[in-house]
């Protein structure tokens, strides 16, 4: 008998989901309107925060929260060698000085690295929950606070963890494969009310919407992007709305099942470690598990200047691979997966 096929990601669209594509359709309003606002409200509401700006994917709530921490150029920005190119690419647009810092043996950015790497010139750092990992961040949150630097979540990935939202600006996705999707999208969360303000006004040319201002009546000021949300995106991201409690129970009971196993595991990926990497991968694949390299060391591609050395990150860039913890992952298919690297292992 075949073994069924778990795949690393797989996108979540609940039944609501569709029907109110369908609903927003048929309404007349596509662009961003009344659902985009609902969406905002709900997830509010859902992870108690304030001030929440709905984007058009996480990557333009990084670029926004950089260009409303004052980022320019020439200033540093301490942030984690290993992550999604996302995190540090708008960095490079900004001409800031990227000065990256080494991880933690949790793949997690090193703290102590951090620390290090501070200078009188540090205008930010960036805070990654990898895979929803948020250790860290509170040892973060008092240094920034302490030496007066801005902190910026890049919150990706955390939809479901239990301690996020906490920065100056926090920046989610979400992406097609993320805990909670809505195709494409993302969230932007600005502490600073003022801040928040200026966030609306940019992710829409300069104007705010809110307060009904129209190209042609009203003089911009600023020179903003076309970052904002749409109402058929908000419309999918309602819907799943939805189902977001028990998507994240689901997940915590994997998290559960890897961590009874001694497998590491967060809210959006377990992760492995192995010196014989790609044969395990390979092993598992042959099984019927789809496993991935997610993400890769930034310094590896050119447009960030060159490789370094990095003590963690160069002992663990063979080694780490990531492992499925999605809605379509039973618990038995976790113990299956720990029980096929355990017989990798004990070959
Ligand atoms: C850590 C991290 N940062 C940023 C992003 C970018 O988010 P988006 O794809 O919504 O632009 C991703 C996307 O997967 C990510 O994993």
């Amino acid at each position: 008998m075949s073994r069924k096929k778990i795949k690393l990601f797989k996108p979540y669209v609940n039944f609501y989901a569709i029907l109110n594509v369908i609903k927003t359709l048929r309404s007349g309003q596509l662009a961003e309107g009344p659902r985009v606002k609902e969406f905002e409200k709900l997830f509010s509401e859902k992870f108690q925060l304030e001030n929440v700006c709905a984007l058009n994917s996480g990557t333009t709530a990084l670029e926004l929260a950089y260009e409303l921490a004052d980022i320019q150029e020439g200033d540093e920005v301490i942030t984690p060698i290993l992550t999604c190119t996302a995190t540090n690419l708008p960095l490079i647009r900004r001409k800031a000085t990227i000065v990256f810092a080494d991880i933690d043996k949790d793949l997690n950015i090193s703290i102590e690295d951090v620390k290090a790497k501070i200078t009188t010139k540090t205008k930010a750092i960036i805070f990654v929950h990898f895979g929803g990992n948020n250790r860290g961040l509170k040892e973060l949150l008092e240094i920034a606070k302490e030496k007066n630097i801005k902190l910026i979540e890049d919150a990706a990935q955390v939809i479901g963890s239990n301690f996020w939202g906490k920065a100056d600006f926090t920046c989610v996705s979400l992406q097609a494969i993320k805990t909670l999707t809505s195709g494409d999208g993302g969230m932007l969360i600005v502490k600073d009310t003022n801040l928040f303000n200026k966030a609306k006004r940019l992710r829409w040319f300069g104007y705010d919407r809110d307060l009904k201002q129209k190209q042609g009546d009203t003089d911009l000021l600023e020179a903003g992007y076309k970052y904002h949300m749409n109402d058929i995106t908000a419309a999918i991201g309602l819907g799943n709305m939805k189902s977001i409690d028990k998507l994240i129970n689901h997940r915590r009971s994997l998290i559960n099942e890897y961590e009874r196993n001694g497998i590491e595991a967060h809210i959006w990926f377990a992760t492995y470690f192995s010196d014989k990497r790609e044969e395990l991968m390979n092993f598992l694949k042959e099984n019927g598990v789809e496993t991935g390299i997610y993400h890769y060391r930034n310094d590896k591609y050119t447009v960030f200047g060159g490789r370094k050395n990095f003590k963690n990150m160069d002992e663990l860039e063979n080694k780490y691979m990531i492992l499925p913890l999605h809605h379509d992952v039973s618990v038995d298919d976790v113990t299956t997966i720990c029980n096929l690297i355990k017989t990798f292992e004990n070959k």
